[in-house]
C-alpha cells in the first residue's frame, strides 16, 4: 500500500513494546497524523466503543499490537483471561476496520502458534500440524483465529490483512516485571539488581542449553513497515534474526552488558523446556528484508534504556 505522510495510521497498542516501537519508526519516517488511543481511552474488548472510533476516526492503515500479553506464569495461571481478551480485541478490531473502509491492517501474531514438537527452524506451514504447548495453549489458539479471520475476510470481502508472526522480542519499552516478563528482560533486570546488592552469583533455571531466538523490537517495527508497504498476500510471514543462542550465551551477553562481576550458576535440577525455538525466514528474507540490530548491541541499548527509565519501567 502506498502511504503519505498525511495517511492516518492507527497502532493499536502504542504504549506496549511492538506498539512504541511502531510508533517511533512511523515518526521517523515522518508520518504525522498518527491515531493513538490509551487502554484507558479506549478499550478494545468494547465492541461499541471500538465500531465508534473507527467509524468517527476513519483510519487508512492498522496495526494491531494491542493483545494480553504475559510470560508463562501469567499465560497459565490465567488462561480465561489470556484467550477471551484476545479473541474479542482481535474480533473487535478486525472487523470495525473491514466495515470502516481501512485499506490494510497488520495483525501481529506470535512464535507460539507453532506445534510444540515443530521441526526446526519453524517453517509457516507447519502452523497446525500438531498439538501446541500446553502452558500457553490458550493464548496460541487466540492468535491462530486472528490469523484465520485475516484470511478468511482477505477470501471473504478483500479485505487487504496480512498476519507477521515475530520470534521472541526485546528492547526498550519491554516488561521488566520478574513474575510476568519474558527471559532476555528478567535477565537484564535480575544482574542489574544483583550488581546493585553486590550478590556473589545470579542462577538461571536450567542447564543453559536450550537455544532461543531474539529480535530487537526496532527491527522488528521496520519489518512491519516494510511489509505494510510491500506485502499484500495471505500467507503468514514470521520475523526473527534467523539464528539463535543458547541461554548459556544470553545469560553472558547480559551479565557483560551489566558489567556484574560475580558468578553466573546454572540449576540444572530445574527444567529445561523446549530444546530449541528458532523461526525460518527463508519467505521474510526472499521479500528483500533482513534485521539489522545484532544482539550483544541491542542488549547494550536495552540496558542503557533500562538504567534510564528504571523509574516508569513495568518493574
Ligand atoms: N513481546 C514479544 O516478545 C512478542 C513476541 C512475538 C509477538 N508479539 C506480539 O506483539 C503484540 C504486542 O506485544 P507486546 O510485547 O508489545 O505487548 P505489551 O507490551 O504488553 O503491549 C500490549 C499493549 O496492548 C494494550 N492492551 C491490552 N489490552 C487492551 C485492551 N483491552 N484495550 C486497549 N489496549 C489494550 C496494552 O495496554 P495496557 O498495558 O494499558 O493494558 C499494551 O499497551 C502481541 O500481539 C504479541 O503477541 C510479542
Amino acid at each position: 500500500m502506498q502511504l503519505s505522510k498525511e495517511s492516518r495510521i492507527y497502532v493499536a497498542g502504542h504504549r506496549g513494546l511492538v506498539g512504541s516501537a511502531v510508533v517511533r519508526a512511523l515518526q521517523q519516517r515522518g508520518h504525522r497524523n498518527l491515531l493513538c488511543r490509551s487502554h484507558e481511552q479506549l478499550d478494545l474488548t468494547d465492541q461499541a466503543a471500538v465500531r465508534r472510533f473507527f467509524s468517527d476516526e476513519r483510519p487508512e492503515a492498522v496495526i494491531l499490537a494491542a493483545a494480553r500479553v504475559g510470560g508463562i506464569h501469567a499465560n497459565n495461571a490465567r488462561p480465561a483471561l489470556f484467550i477471551r481478551d484476545n479473541l474479542v480485541i482481535q474480533d473487535n478490531v478486525i472487523d470495525a476496520a473491514y466495515r470502516s473502509g481501512v485499506v490494510k491492517l497488520v495483525f501481529l501474531g506470535s512464535s507460539c502458534i507453532y506445534p510444540k514438537l515443530a521441526p526446526q527452524p519453524i517453517k509457516e506451514e507447519y502452523l497446525l500440524t500438531g498439538p501446541l504447548e500446553p502452558t500457553n495453549e490458550s493464548y496460541a489458539v487466540a492468535k491462530i483465529a486472528g490469523v484465520k479471520m485475516c484470511q478468511a475476510y482477505r477470501r471473504e470481502y478483500g479485505f487487504n490483512a496480512i498476519s507477521l508472526m515475530p520470534t521472541n522480542l526485546y528492547g526498550p519499552g519491554d516488561n521488566f516485571d520478574l513474575l510476568n516478563s519474558h527471559v532476555l528482560p528478567a535477565l537484564i533486570r535480575r544482574f542489574h539488581e544483583a550488581k546493585l546488592r553486590g550478590d556473589p552469583s545470579v542462577t538461571v533455571w536450567g542447564t543453559g542449553a536450550p537455544r532461543r531466538e531474539f529480535l530487537h523490537v526496532d527491527d522488528l517495527a521496520d519489518a512491519v513497515l516494510y511489509l505494510l508497504h510491500s506485502y499484500d498476500a495471505e500467507p503468514i510471514i514470521n520475523i526473527g534474526w534467523g539464528q539463535d543462542v543458547t541461554i548459556r550465551e544470553l545469560a553472558e551477553l547480559v551479565l557483560c552488558a551489566v558489567g556484574y562481576r560475580g558468578r553466573l550458576v546454572f540449576d540444572a535440577s530445574k527444567p529445561d523446556g523446549t530444546p530449541r525455538k528458532l523461526l525460518d525466514t527463508t519467505r521474510l528474507t526472499g521479500l528483500g528484508w533482513k534485521p539489522r540490530i545484532p544482539l550483544k548491541a541491542g542488549i547494550q541499548s536495552t540496558y542503557a534504556w533500562f538504567q534510564e527509565h528504571a523509574a516508569e519501567a513495568r518493574l
